[in-house]
């Protein structure tokens, strides 16, 4: 796993938005799998900048989103597509053909699940993934304890989660308990796994995942045995880990030809 420190936020949203630049540059027609949530709002608005400075065309690219809740309407204001229409669909030119999403409102959430896999392997599978992490370590939201080669399905989320979640509605117990998600497997079948991940509130899961043993416990430790994953950290957020000298000489001495 590659780890990326920055000293900032604003630095550690930068580095990400670039190298998701650097992968629809390289290729266009990238199919790109999109997390939502606090943190990656930042990197959403540094692609929106970049769209706007003539830098980045999304017209050839093609998004699938990691997850959505359970019973609500697309057009919900705490529904993660209008999330995602609020941050970065309603603002560059994705073709909406080109943009994916699980369906919360979905009548027989096993099949379109099944079907969620099928659309993903058409296009030709996902080649830059983008993750946040939750606090007790999930990915997506596959929650501690989920299988480590599921597949979209519906999980049950954490009370943690639904803590974490309850800006939007109001209250912890307003928050949809049910969630359709990626699974781990499909996360792990991505050609490239970018993790993105600030504040202190994080920087125990970070360390855990990039550091700590693999356990269904903090599923988002699996990464350490995907073949290329880069984990970008503000200080905070790098604050738990253990070999940061290591990490910061890496980055110092990567090859220019790796750089974004
Ligand atoms: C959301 C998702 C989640 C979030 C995670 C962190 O699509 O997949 O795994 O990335 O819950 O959320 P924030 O960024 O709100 O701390």
């Amino acid at each position: 796993m590659e780890i990326i420190i920055k000293p900032s936020v604003v630095e550690a949203q930068l580095e990400t938005a670039k190298i998701l630049r650097r992968q629809i540059q390289r290729k266009p027609a990238s199919v790109l799998g999109l997390a939502t949530g606090s943190t990656p709002i930042g990197v959403y608005a540094a692609l929106v900048e970049m769209h706007q400075r003539g830098e980045l065309d999304f017209s050839k690219a093609s998004t699938f989103n990691l997850d959505e809740y359970v019973g609500l309407d697309p057009k919900h204001p705490c529904s993660y597509r209008e999330f995602m229409r609020e941050h970065l669909f309603g603002k560059v030119n994705l073709s909406p053909a080109n943009i994916h999403f699980p369906d919360g409102l979905a009548k027989d959430v096993p099949a379109h699940c099944a079907e969620y896999e099928a659309a993903i392997l058409r296009a030709g599978g996902i080649d830059l993934q983008l993750l946040g992490i939750g606090r007790e370590g999930h990915i997506g939201f596959n929650e501690p304890s989920s299988s480590l080669a599921s597949r979209t399905r519906i999980k049950t989320l954490t009370r943690q989660t639904l803590q974490d979640n309850a800006k939007c509605f109001g209250s912890p117990d307003k928050v949809p308990h049910h969630v359709i998600t990626m699974g781990v497997g499909t996360i792990m079948d991505t050609r490239h796994c970018l993790m993105f991940a600030t504040g202190e509130a994080k920087a125990e899961a970070v360390a855990r995942m990039a550091e700590g043993a693999i356990t269904a416990d903090l599923p988002a430790s699996i990464l350490q045995m995907h073949p290329v994953c880069t984990l970008v950290v503000d200080e905070a957020a790098a604050a738990d880990l253990k070999r940061t000298d290591y990490y910061r000489w890496v980055y110092d001495n990567k090859p220019d030809w790796q750089r974004v």
